[in-house]
């Protein structure tokens, strides 16, 4: 059970849904400490706040602690008086991550600074796009209920969400995703050559980067004289990837057409990509003479996907 929660007070209540939460916390009775680099800072929705100050870690007044030295994550635990088995820690950067594992902390990144590859990496349990992803609670049992929600069902760490489905991100891949990509545009060149479109005469070719291995696959238009069961190369490139390595995470995207508009993915391939993408996952859109490339997030292109849980 969840009975602390500890968190950089100044990232947590900018970033979106993090004020929300909480007052939430405070109204479901879970005792929130929290740091603060300000030094006249009020504690807010905290239960107990450590701000800048001089020296070591003093109590000032109710609630309130003043620090000098470095603070972290542990530290406010210890200045709540908590126990790291029962306590949540809400992390933004790698070391927050990696200080509360040490200490014993469950801890809930937020990918709002740091990408979720980067923070999976360095430990974290649960990681969340923003503080938007836990909705209303009423007592500390639901909240736990929405944390073991978010947290993989087979209590892997280190996993990050790709659509519906939870993914343990490559953390030591064959070549940075740099390279993948370079990689993935050369595949989606190449076999927008073999796209079959004797109807639109509209030649497409895709290629995604599989987050759980780094590797990449391709796939091309096939039309159909029925029209309507032609296969865009989106879904196509999808579905290689999915033949060969079953549930994929799509960490990128590249769409090769002529140019000139470059196009962009169809909604219904908009739509399949959901399931297996993050909104950070980039998509490139080139054209097959190399002139001209756009690159987008995801998030851009289909802001509010259709997602059955
Ligand atoms: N097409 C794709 O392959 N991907 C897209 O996102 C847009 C459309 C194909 C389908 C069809 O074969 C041709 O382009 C014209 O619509």
């Amino acid at each position: 059970m969840v009975r602390w929660v500890v968190c950089s007070y100044d990232e947590a209540s900018k970033v979106e849904g993090g004020p929300f939460l909480l007052h939430e916390l405070r109204q479901a009775a879970v005792t929130v400490g929290g740091y603060s680099g300000q030094r006249d800072v009020e504690r807010g929705d905290c239960t107990l706040l450590v701000r800048r100050g001089e020296g070591p870690l003093v109590q000032v007044k109710e609630g309130m602690f003043s620090c000098g030295g470095t603070m972290s994550l542990p530290l406010v635990l210890s200045a709540l008086g908590g126990d790291a088995g029962e306590a949540l820690a809400i992390a933004f950067t790698p070391q927050e991550v990696s200080e509360a594992k040490s200490a014993g902390m469950k801890v809930l990144a937020v990918a709002s600074q740091t990408d979720a590859v980067t923070l999976a990496d360095s430990g974290a349990d649960i990681i969340v796009d923003s503080l938007l992803a836990l909705g209303r609670f009423h007592d500390a049992g639901s909240f736990e209920a929405q944390l073991l929600k978010l947290e993989d069902t087979e209590g892997q760490s280190g996993t990050v969400r790709y659509g519906r489905n939870l993914l343990r991100p490559v953390s030591s891949p064959l070549f940075s995703l740099e390279r993948a990509i370079t990689l993935a545009i050369e595949m989606a060149t190449n076999v927008w050559k073999n796209a079959y479109a004797p109807y639109s005469r509209f030649k497409v070719g895709a290629a995604v980067v599989s987050a759980a291995t780094g590797r990449v696959y391709s796939g091309c238009n096939v039309e159909n004289g029925s029209y309507g069961a032609t296969i865009c190369a989106e879904r196509n490139a999808i579905l290689h990837a999915i033949a060969v390595e079953g549930v994929i995470g799509i960490e990128a995207l590249v769409v090769a057409s002529k140019g000139n508009p470059l196009a962009p993915p169809c909604a219904q391939c908009l739509q399949v990509i959901s399931e297996f993408a993050r909104p950070e996952t980039q998509v490139h859109l080139v054209s097959v003479d190399g002139k001209s490339h756009k690159v987008y997030q995801f998030g851009q292109l289909l802001p509010h996907p259709f997602v059955l849980e």
